[in-house]
């Protein structure tokens, strides 16, 4: 039930704070320490690689596991695309551990992928928001996001529990396999900053709202830009305007665009960057700049730390490994503001299911 809610998006939009307290009050003790299966722990311990698989969204939350995973176990990561990996299997390493993120579990791309990683007796686990899902029955582990039923078409909080989760099974292995990197990260605390900052966010809906009015109703194509962790959102960002506002967007490495893509800048073309990474902050800044300077109209998701004057949105400090939970919460208000005023179906986009069951 939506309840007052004109659409579930935005119901589900403002539900994020709590799934952030939810999967922290079920995966975390009182005093930080995680709480998972140690069949699990000591499966994903042993892997010499672990491969990450999933759709649209799902691939997208993956892009952030990856490095995640990397940071806090040391285990070389993969993301793949679940439609590329099931029929063009890439070279395994010898002890692979596979992840399958879903949040129906029923998504027909990544169960086939799971198909034939069960007929080669490797190890996986389903992270998905559906129990007994077909996923989740196949795969050898699962652990639910309890995100609460998604309605809508384009994902919101399965993403961030998506990403919370992996941030906790990455803490977990990390301590299993005696790191000090994952020890240190006090995600407890960190988990409770960001329900802080999604609520802030969701609170200040009415300013996203108008810049959907003045820059994207009206716009045929925008681009989200950022480097590393903030180009995983880019993308993510990119395909919520496309899915639901149909407005032609995409999201781009920055580094990239002088290498082609700042051809498509025209006057008055939305350009938003995303700005949490510290490395590479002024770099980003540097190439939304070259893209104002050929008539794009700019706008800056930044972390506070890294946020300058003129700053559209400041999302509040986290762990870099956890902005993303953060900076995508603006991109699904702007994609939400521009559906819903350019009059369609917010929900329920054409030519698209909540759950892609043909491969
Ligand atoms: O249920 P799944 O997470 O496996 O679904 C994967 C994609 O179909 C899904 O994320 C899709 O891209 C969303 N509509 C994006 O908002």
């Amino acid at each position: 039930d939506k309840g007052t809610y004109p659409y579930y998006m935005l119901k589900e939009i403002d539900e994020q704070p709590n799934v952030m307290r939810r999967l922290s009050a079920k995966y975390l003790s009182q005093d930080g320490q995680t709480v998972l299966d140690p069949n699990l722990l000591k499966a994903m311990a042993n892997a010499d690689r672990i491969y990450l698989v999933g759709a649209g969204t799902s691939y997208h939350a993956g892009l952030v596991g990856k490095m995640q995973l990397e940071r806090l176990t040391g285990i070389p990561t993969e993301v793949r695309v679940a439609s590329e990996f099931a029929y063009d299997e890439p070279l395994l390493s010898e002890h692979p551990f596979f992840i399958f993120l879903s949040q129906s579990g029923e998504t027909a791309d990544s169960r086939q992928v799971l198909v034939n990683v069960n007929q080669q007796h490797y190890p996986s686990l389903t992270i998905t928001n559906v129990a007994n899902s077909t996923l989740s029955r196949e795969a050898t582990f699962t652990l639910l996001l309890d995100a609460g039923p998604e309605i809508s078409v384009a994902s919101t909080k399965a993403y961030t529990a998506q990403i919370a989760l992996e941030a906790i099974l990455a803490k977990a292995v990390g301590e299993h396999l005696n790191r000090a990197v994952a020890r240190q990260f006090n995600l407890k605390q960190q988990l409770a900053l960001v329900a802080q900052g999604m609520q802030m966010i969701v609170d200040e809906k009415a300013q996203i709202e108008k810049v959907a009015q003045d820059a994207f109703v009206n716009a045929q194509q925008a681009f989200y830009i950022g480097r590393g962790i903030d180009y995983t959102v880019s993308i993510e960002a990119a395909l919520k305007l496309k899915e639901i506002s149909y407005v032609h967007a995409e999201g781009f490495a920055s580094g990239e665009l002088k290498h082609g893509t700042i051809a498509l800048i025209e006057a008055g073309t939305p350009v938003i960057g995303i700005i949490t990474a510290s490395r590479t902050a002024s770099l980003t800044r540097s190439n939304l700049a070259e893209t104002e300077a050929r008539g794009a109209k700019t706008f800056v998701i930044a972390r506070a730390g890294l946020s300058e004057a003129g700053d559209t949105f400041v999302i509040p400090d986290v762990d870099e490994l956890l902005t993303p939970l953060l900076s995508v919460l603006p991109a699904q208000l702007l994609a939400y503001y521009t559906s819903l005023n350019k009059g369609l179906n917010v929900d329920l986009p054409r030519n698209l299911a909540k759950s892609v069951t043909v491969e």
